[in-house]
């Protein structure tokens, strides 16, 4: 297989973490932790299960839009129904992500190794921008690149096959990074290298290609990669 020369980074949960909206949740509906850690359970994993849904079901629309109906849904479970303004500064949340703290340095010492360094996400183009601004991450970026680029969500191989052609590169010689466990067998499946930055030790999914990289954190991949 071709040695990789281009690092994917997944966005939502590997670079920025997802649950630092638990914050927004408890400010703008006055709730306790519990309550918020509850709610946004329930909005991540709607965000993803409608993400899934949207592409098989070929009724695409922007990860933002998704993003907000999945809020809905989670704050419907807990019998809750702010105005619209409220569910705007909710949903704004995540422009503001926590970045994870050795996301930046991460990004940074990889570009320095010579990688190409890329964002690879369900993002649509404008929230990634947002985000990836405000996290600090762009001036360590090559490029963003969105799934929106070809109306469809990850796993769909066409999402990582998209990347390559956008970076110039064998898809073989692009490695995803995500903490997602999915989105790595998404992207081995399509032809891509991996890194599944397993921060919990889950066990690994039982679908798709076992993933031949695995780190505990975003730091150890420089070290990882230059000893491959
Ligand atoms: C992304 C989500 C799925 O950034 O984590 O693509």
């Amino acid at each position: 297989m071709a040695s990789t020369t281009a690092l994917c980074f997944d966005m939502y949960g590997t670079l920025c973490d997802t649950s630092s909206v638990t914050r927004r949740l408890g400010e703008v509906l006055d709730l306790s932790g519990v309550l918020t850690d509850a709610i946004d359970g329930t909005w991540r994993r709607k965000q993803l299960q409608y993400s899934y849904q949207a592409a098989q079901m070929n009724a695409y629309e922007p990860f933002w839009e998704i993003t907000a109906k999945a809020l809905d849904y989670a704050l419907a479970e807990y019998g809750l129904d702010p105005d619209d303004d409220a569910r705007e500064r909710i949903r704004a949340a995540y422009d503001h992500l926590s970045p994870y703290p050795d996301a930046a340095r991460t990004l940074e010492r990889l570009g320095d190794a010579g990688y190409t360094v890329t964002v690879l996400s369900n993002g649509n183009p404008e929230m990634l921008a947002r985000l990836a601004d405000n996290a600090g991450l762009t001036p360590h970026l090559d490029d963003v690149i969105s799934a929106d680029e070809v109306t469809t969500f990850k796993p769909d191989p066409a999402v990582y096959e998209n990347a390559a052609r956008r970076i110039g590169a064998d898809i073989g010689a692009c490695r995803l990074v995500s903490a997602n466990a999915w989105d790595v067998a998404g992207a081995g499946n399509a032809g891509m290298d991996v890194a599944w930055v397993n921060r919990r030790r889950d066990p690994p999914e039982t679908i798709g290609p076992a993933p031949e990289t695995e780190v505990g954190a975003l730091a150890e991949l420089p070290g990882v990669l230059a000893a491959d």
